[in-house]
């Protein structure tokens, strides 16, 4: 624990049903009486806040990107869905090598369905190019003016309509010879209310693309539509990468759905680690992300088969993740492939890890080199005309299941690979410290180790002083890459938000150590959350979305209350009186007494402005005496902000999605020692204004 000076006296204090030990000051008069106190030390800095402190962390699951924050409406746009696994062996496998995707035949693709009785079945006999090696064949013979025929497409759990807005349609076409046109692009409701169509001439024997806006009227905003491409007159025609986009954040061309990015904006996160977790990984080495296959046009990205049971078109790619970060301010962190995937295969280091390793430094210089590097003119060429500033590298994801050994091995090799070309990178081992011994890096000292943590309420508040003990002679930092609070579902609920709280108290506190952090997994399609074909793998997630709109689930208001009020100073901080409360044991049932009040406090040096962090996880409100030693003044206003519940269960839904958001008041009555009383099941930011 960051402790204040002077210290004077070391007691042991009996609280009701536990005993903590806990260190004061005599300093404080009223360190001794009932009330919890909570002491700032603001003379006595603990740490520079790291200026990237609070990110997010992303991979492709949960419809995440595709049925997510990528704008693309069109699900399954490339007819790639169906293609059939293949997995290969690192042994046989070359990885500068494509393998074309292959088809069952006489299959129609997933999610498209005939319009007027046309027939639908994938073509891998006309192809639009190597990438996307099959198309669809839409035999619409039987077509009439009275009953056109073609396909339809309902996207992700439905296709979004809004009052007077231009979506971009474009797709590539060619028909059987004879056929007159023209072509209809639609989007209708299921019940056939036609909300804007377009025609479309000019198709031929021979592939073009074709590019349209459908705009629509003043109409009620609605999802349960669907975009179709039919004809009047009879023919064959083939379709690929059939493509529906909304405007899109800052009107980026592939881009980002605005209102999501919106939220990200909100909260103002500073870096991106991407593109996994498990996404980098893959199942089969032909299934990691191949980052040389995504990016360039999007009509030449195969797209693969992502290890969280769905398709990526990879329309989203490696440029659109910079984008991304560009868009929303962040700085990328950047996890490379690292010879390892989820089936448990690996590489050993030495001449077969080889490719992998120029992989990762090509990667590297398509983000950070200049026009006149390889790599570097292929990302400008993509419309990213300025480097990426990048500073970390993670050698691959949650390298700890990987149980022969292999990893320190691959580890050195892409370690010294990395520092010889790029010596500033500072670079992450994926076993952190909460791993065994065993499994960890030895032969280098990683920049930074990545610790995950999924964890219950209790577990999460239970470990809210763990940083505090930790050993500063340690050169390696911490980049905590993945934790969540895990209660609630499809998104955390308010009981995830407290432990979630507590546990970034924590983290705050002890920023001298632990360099950055982020909330895992980001988002989550809530559409339909269980079946076949669901849109969620991976339940309490931060930012929750339908094909219409989105929200934030309380713990990501704590994450928008916490990042912008990060301060640029750690103040050492301490408390004394602690309370606790009474919460389930775990798994072996009955109850235990833990912690029920967390703290942090960070400053502004330019303002002077103090930023005390309180949570309340007990069900009854608790005052607290709050002493600011060290400064001249604290004026007695202030504000707060509130994010609090009746109880821990409430949350925010796709159909409630404001129930629970902070609330933000002017306070008075503060000084260098005042107490306030802090609601139950709260979370409380309080900026007090010292000189
Ligand atoms: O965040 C979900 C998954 O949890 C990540 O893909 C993986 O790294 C971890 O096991």
């Amino acid at each position: 624990m960051n402790l204040i000076k002077p210290l004077t006296r070391h007691l042991a204090i009996t609280m009701p049903a536990i005993s903590i030990s806990v260190f004061f000051t005599t300093t404080v008069a009223f360190a001794q009486t009932s009330l919890p106190v909570v002491q700032i030390q603001a003379d006595k800095v603990t740490a520079k806040m790291p200026t990237t402190f609070y990110g997010l962390m992303t991979e492709e699951i949960n419809y995440a990107f595709e049925g997510g924050l990528y704008g693309e409406l069109i699900r399954n746009r490339t007819f790639k869905s169906d293609s059939l696994p293949q997995p290969i062996k690192p042994d046989v496998y070359d990885p500068a090598k494509y393998y074309p995707a292959k088809f069952a035949a006489n299959v129609a693709p997933r999610f498209w369905s005939s319009v007027g009785g046309a027939a639908l079945v994938l073509d891998t006999n006309a192809p639009l190019n190597d990438a996307l090696n099959v198309s669809l064949k839409v035999d619409a013979a039987a077509a009439s003016k009275t009953s056109p025929a073609g396909v339809a497409n309902g996207g992700y759990w439905g296709i979004p309509v809004e009052p007077k807005t231009a979506y971009t349609v474009s797709f590539f076409a060619k028909a059987s010879p004879g056929f007159t046109g023209p072509l209809t692009a639609s989007i209708e409701s299921t019940n056939g209310k036609v909300f804007a169509s377009v025609k479309i001439s000019g198709v031929t024997g021979e592939w073009q693309k074709f590019e349209a806006t459908l705009k629509t009227k003043s109409v009620k905003p609605s999802k349960d539509n669907v975009f179709k491409i039919t004809t009047a007159t009879p023919g064959t025609i083939w379709l690929q990468q059939v493509s529906l986009f909304p405007p899109t954040y800052k009107n980026r061309p592939n881009g980002d759905r605005a209102d999501i990015s919106q939220l990200l904006t909100d909260a103002q996160p500073k870096f991106l680690r991407f593109p996994g977790g498990n996404y980098v990984e893959g199942n089969n080495f032909n299934e990691r992300f191949n980052w040389k296959q995504m990016i360039g046009p999007v009509e030449q990205r195969p797209g693969h088969r992502s290890c969280w049971g769905y398709w990526s078109t990879d329309g989203f790619g490696l440029p659109e993740f910079l984008g991304w970060c560009q868009d929303i301010g962040m700085e990328p962190v950047l996890a490379v492939f690292a010879g390892y995937t989820l089936n448990r295969d690996h590489v050993t280091n030495g001449p077969a890890l080889e490719p992998y390793v120029q992989e990762a430094l090509e990667e590297i210089e398509y983000v950070t080199g200049d026009a006149s590097t390889k790599w570097g003119a292929q990302r400008v060429k993509d419309g990213y005309p300025n480097p990426f500033p990048l500073r970390y590298v993670e050698i691959g994801n949650e390298d700890f299941f990987d149980r022969s050994g292999s990893y320190d091995g691959r580890f050195a090799q892409f370690y010294d690979a990395i520092k010889a070309k790029y010596p500033h990178l500072k670079i992450i081992s994926t076993v952190g410290y909460e791993q065994p011994e065993n499994l960890r890096v030895h032969s280098r000292t990683p920049d930074l180790v990545d610790e995950h943590y999924y964890r219950s309420e209790e577990e999460m508040e239970g470990q809210s002083y763990k940083y505090d003990t930790y050993d500063r002679a340690n050169k390696t930092k911490v980049f905590v890459g993945e934790w969540a609070t895990r209660v609630g579902t499809p998104t955390p609920n308010m009981a995830g938000a407290l432990g979630d709280a507590a546990w970034m108290c924590c983290m705050e506190r002890n920023a001298d150590i632990v360099l950055m952090h982020c909330f895992a997994p980001l988002f989550v399609n809530v559409s339909q959350v269980s079946g076949q074909n669901r849109s969620m793998q991976w339940a309490s997630d931060l930012i929750g979305y339908d094909a219409l709109a989105s929200y934030g689930s309380p713990s990501y208001y704590v994450q928008k209350m916490f990042s912008p009020h990060a301060g640029d100073e750690v103040l050492a901080i301490s408390a004394q009186n602690l309370p606790v409360r009474t919460a389930p044991a775990g798994r072996g049932g009955g109850t235990r007494q833990i912690k029920s009040l967390f703290y942090s406090a960070t400053r502004d040096s330019a303002s002077g402005k103090i930023t005390l962090k309180i949570v309340n996880s007990a069900d009854t409100a608790q005052s607290v005496t709050i002493a600011i030693n060290g400064v001249k003044s604290v004026a007695s206003k202030g504000t707060a902000t509130v994010l609090k519940a009746a109880n821990r269960t409430e949350t925010n839904t796709i159909k409630d999605p404001q129930h629970l958001v902070p609330v933000g008041e002017k306070i008075n009555g503060l000084g260098t020692s005042f107490t306030r009383t802090f609601p139950p099941c709260s979370i409380t930011v309080l900026e007090l204004n010292a000189k």
